[in-house]
């Protein structure tokens, strides 16, 4: 019988659920199909960083993939509580089960965290999504990418920038391997049943008629005059169309407590935070689309959707220099819509090996 590698995967918060069920997937198929090559054994932990029904369990349904193993409930809190409650609960586990890899995913406080703790085991970390910077470390995102990709032996990028970020960073070449964007396994997958997510009737828009709006980065979020602004815009750009903008639980919570009314909103959608087959939907069909989330400057490249980020910086560039994202400001937002409303309504090229392959180029990098 062949040998058997045993991979620990790690997901925390709700955009890494999508990055590890393809991994899942490509896994149970390559046991299911036998062969003479090696058998995984996989071991799925969710730290709980993110705990609410809508924004974890949610997209295990809809992902198709079995609940977690280990669920280490370390739940909200600072930076520091965060990521030392996510160190202290997985120590034991993983030092418990001593698998052939533990493979982390994305950029959040749990990615950095569990990365931290394995090698200090002496245990050997990939990163899938290594090498994304913003070169800037004022987002915490940043801080936890440099810790990660500085102690991961495994560098697996989505795309080549990131490879050249890595070997200025003087990152070993043979540490570096380019397997594609695993968000495009995910939605390549659940096409179909986003195109039946029923959400466009649900929300009462019509195809290619709407804007989706989505806004949870602190920098945006977490300073009153900031956000009171961006809610400004939004309000104004729904005047013109109907704006989709379901609210994170940090949005929610900034706009209570900054008093920012909400209500009497006309063409303003305000929903609790959308599945992913939902999100999915509205990304491939809005006229256009204004955020501040990785994903979607991904997700709307493969769409060619138009999509303005309201951020200073991007850590995923090819959304701009071949996809459709283009990045905006407070400032410039009004003029941005208006020159994007008028633009064409798809625009842009989907990246090189952004076609759904990924996580077994991720298998074939492990064994
Ligand atoms: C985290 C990630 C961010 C990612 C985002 C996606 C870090 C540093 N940040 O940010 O990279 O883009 O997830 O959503 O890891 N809350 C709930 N229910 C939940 C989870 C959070 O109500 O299930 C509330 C809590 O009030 C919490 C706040 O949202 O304090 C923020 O959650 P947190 O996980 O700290 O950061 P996010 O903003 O979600």
């Amino acid at each position: 019988m062949a040998d058997e590698l045993k991979l620990m995967f790690v997901a925390a918060a709700r955009p890494n659920f999508m990055k590890v069920a393809p991994l899942l997937k490509a896994v149970a198929r390559r046991n299911a199909t036998g062969g003479a090559g090696r058998r995984f054994r996989s071991c799925l932990v969710h730290t709980g960083q993110h705990y609410d029904a809508k924004m974890s369990d949610i997209f295990f349904t809809e992902l198709g993939i079995a609940a977690p193993d280990v669920n280490l409930e370390v739940g909200s809190g600072s930076h520091a509580v965060q990521t030392a409650n996510v160190m202290l609960r997985f120590e034991p586990v993983v030092e418990r089960e001593r698998p052939d890899w533990l493979v982390v995913v994305g950029d959040v406080n749990s990615t950095m965290a569990c990365t931290l703790v394995a090698a200090k085991l002496g245990l050997r970390v990939a990163h899938v999504e290594a090498g994304l910077r913003s070169y800037d470390r004022q987002m915490p995102e940043e801080i936890n990418r440099i810790v990660t990709d500085g102690l991961a032996d495994l560098l697996l990028t989505p795309s080549a920038d990131a490879d050249e970020n890595l070997r200025r960073e003087g990152a070993a070449p043979e540490r570096i391997r380019l397997v594609g964007n695993i968000m495009i396994d995910s939605l390549i997958d659940n096409l179909a049943a986003a195109r039946n997510s029923g959400v466009l009737a649900r929300t009462g828009v019509q195809a290619g008629e709407f804007a989706y709006a989505t806004l949870h980065r602190p920098g945006n979020v977490d300073d009153r005059a900031s956000l009171t602004a961006i809610f400004e815009e939004f309000r104004r750009l729904a005047a013109r169309i109907p704006v989709v903008f379901p609210l994170h639980p940090r949005t929610r919570k900034m706009l209570a407590e900054f008093q920012i009314p909400t209500a009497d909103t006309p063409g303003l959608r305000l929903v609790d935070p959308v599945g992913y087959h939902d999100s999915l939907c509205l990304a491939e069909n809005a006229r256009l689309v204004v955020t501040d989330s990785g994903g979607l400057q991904e997700e709307t490249t493969y769409f060619r959707t138009p999509c303005l980020t309201l951020r200073p910086n991007t850590e995923r560039p090819v959304t701009i220099t071949l996809g459709s994202n283009r990045l905006t400001s407070l400032a410039t937002l009004r003029a941005d819509v208006e020159a994007s409303l008028a633009g064409p309504a798809r625009r842009g090229v989907i990246p090189p090996f952004w076609e759904g392959r990924t996580a077994d180029r991720v298998l074939d990098a492990l064994t």
